[in-house]
């Protein structure tokens, strides 16, 4: 199968889902915590992931899937094809705010970021497609991000990483135009894939970058480990770094 015919069918599932999610949210969540009360997932995240799994498994019955929620499977190594699931991404908003959240899905063969989907279920914006499909927002293509350096724009930090200062997250903070933290780390993709923002430091699982990797790559972003070094799908949580191509330099003088 094309690309372009598996991105239009992601396309459709992802929508799909997004509605229900929608409905879903005119009704009482049910909220449990994970590993702490700052770690919450709920009935939606859960059935989120199960609906997508379900696509997947019925057409593409040979591929590995990476879920947040635990529906896919155990990957160790990265050939063949591999999809990776963020159910709901920004659970925190999603409880408390019921808005900047998003679903994601990215789509990697041979350890290779081939496409990429964020839908923010909210606002009804949706990124989706990759290198060979070309990068749209909403239908439309996107050409080109513009090349800004960090002192020229707004950096997306994770909260954690600048009350700590780590690895110098405060001084890179300072050096931009702003600052933000949106809880949300596919809407820190987006942003950047919008020209609104041009760079995002935080600590991620691979369900969290996967989908901003592949739509970002293409558009000549920068993506690595905050130490410079390769990110990888197989890791856990890892310090991540997604930046125009002059901020990615800026960041790391
Ligand atoms: C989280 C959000 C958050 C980021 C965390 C992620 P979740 O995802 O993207 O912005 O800082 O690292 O875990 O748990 O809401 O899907
Ligand atoms: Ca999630
Ligand atoms: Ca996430």
């Amino acid at each position: 199968m094309s690309k372009v015919k598996l991105m239009e069918q992601v396309v459709d599932w992802i929508t799909e889902a997004a509605r229900e999610v929608k409905q879903k949210l005119e009704h009482p969540l049910l909220v449990e915590e994970k590993s702490n009360r700052h770690d919450l997932v709920t009935n939606v995240d859960k059935e989120t992931e199960k609906f997508l799994v379900e696509k997947i498994r019925a057409h593409y019955p040979n591929d590995l899937i990476l879920g947040e929620e635990g529906l896919g499977d155990t990957i160790s190594d990265t050939k063949g094809r591999i999809w990776l699931i963020d159910p709901i991404d920004g659970t925190l908003n999603f409880v408390k705010q019921q808005e900047n959240f998003c679903i994601m899905i990215g789509i990697f063969e041979d350890n290779e970021p081939v496409l990429g989907f964020i839908y923010d279920v909210i606002k009804n914006e949706f990124a989706y497609g990759g290198k060979e499909t070309g990068v749209f927002l909403n239908g439309e293509p996107i050409k080109k991000i513009e090349n800004i350096g960090l002192k020229d724009g707004l950096i997306g930090i994770n909260s954690g990483m600048f009350a700590k200062n780590f690895s110098n997250a405060q001084n890179i903070g300072f050096e931009a135009v702003g600052i933000r933290m949106l809880g949300c780390a596919g809407l820190d993709f987006l942003n950047i894939l919008r020209g609104k923002q041009n760079g995002y430091i935080s600590h991620l699982a691979p369900w969290d970058f996967a989908a901003g990797v592949a739509l970002g790559i293409p558009l000549g972003l920068k993506c690595s480990k905050f130490d410079g070094s390769d990110y990888s799908i197989l890791d856990g949580r890892q310090y991540f770094v997604v930046a125009t191509e002059k901020t990615y330099q800026d960041i790391f003088k």
